[in-house]
């Protein structure tokens, strides 16, 4: 049995013992980042400095969110949603869309960096994280994906040994709401990569509403990720008229570490009520369907 109390004190040990001054991290909302500036403003209090970079790719009400629970805590917001929209405009490329988001990312992060004049910089990176990028799998964006081009003294990586899991037991341990110790992980890329294709701000606004509802129908399954992705457009008919609406994806599924996964076997009756939301909500959706692929073959995001 591990003793997550001790994992916990051993963690918040290292920080004080290595993060002598001012100290960064980049906070995104999602367990794990979360769990780090628990921990770390254990260690060093007003040392920490958490920063937020909003990309414009968030689901709905999540910098207001990130202000409730954080914003005691030396908290930087940083509105970059037109940056990020714009450093992708015209990029179809699953990949490439990847590597633009996560390099902005950087340069957003840096210069944000270099204003506070930080020493340390601590991330929040897991165990399959480091798994998934050394095998190659995709560019994975945390903060970790691309060099950060400052000179820091040391970068701290307090639960890179730890599985989704245990950093969950862990924000239990910490106190943290249930809202962020139980929440299902979030692709750092965010709603960007729940888009095929180019991402325009109709996109990102159809899948970010979507993504509401498939998250509040299917909460009490407990998935490891249940969400909306939007395809492309396809022809419906609304009222008595033939349209040309979004197909809206919905994934939900189950894992214990990301790695692989399998859909889960979600009732008839409430797929029909997603789907009825889902049209009547979003005018512009023609079409719903549910995707029953586990990982492998396919991924659990859309790109
Ligand atoms: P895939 O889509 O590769 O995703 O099956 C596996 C798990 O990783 C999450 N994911 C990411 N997490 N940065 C992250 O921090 C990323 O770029 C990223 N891409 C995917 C995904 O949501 C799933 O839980």
């Amino acid at each position: 049995m591990v003793d997550y109390k001790k994992v916990i004190a051993d963690a918040i040990d290292k920080i004080r013992n290595k993060c002598q001054n001012k100290t960064i991290i980049a906070l995104s909302g999602g367990v794990d980042s979360s769990v780090c500036v628990v921990l770390a403003h254990r260690a060093i209090g007003d040392n920490l400095i958490p920063i937020f970079v909003d990309t414009g790719f968030m689901r709905e009400g999540e910098p207001e969110r990130i202000m409730e629970i954080f914003g005691d805590m030396n908290l930087k917001v940083v509105d970059a949603k037109d940056r990020f929209i714009d450093a992708i405009k015209g990029v179809s490329d699953p990949e490439k869309k990847r590597k633009i988001i996560g390099e902005t990312f950087i340069r957003v992060f840096e210069e944000e960096a270099k204003k506070v004049d930080a020493e340390y910089l601590i991330q929040g990176t897991i165990y399959p994280d480091r798994i998934e990028s050394e095998g190659g799998i995709k560019s994975h964006h945390n903060v970790g994906g691309l060099p950060i081009n400052i000179e820091f003294k040391e970068i701290v990586e307090p639960i890179a040994d730890l599985y989704k899991d245990e950093v969950r037991i862990l924000a239990r341990e910490l106190g943290l709401p249930e809202s962020i110790s139980e929440r299902m992980p979030f692709p750092g890329p965010g709603l960007a990569v729940r888009i095929i294709g180019e991402v325009t701000r109709e996109k990102l606004d159809v899948v970010r509403r979507a993504n509401t509802i498939v998250e509040e129908e299917l909460h009490d399954f407990h998935p490891w990720q249940a969400f909306a992705a939007v395809i492309e457009k396809g022809t419906g008919v609304k009222g008595d008229v033939r349209v040309h609406g979004w197909i809206i994806a919905v994934r939900a599924v189950e894992s214990r570490d990301g790695m692989t996964a399998s859909p889960i076997e979600v009732p008839w009756e409430r797929l029909r009520r997603i789907s009825s939301r889902i049209t009547a909500e979003i005018p512009d959706v023609a079409r719903v369907v549910y995707d029953i692929t586990p990982k492998p073959p396919a991924t659990i995001e859309y790109e």
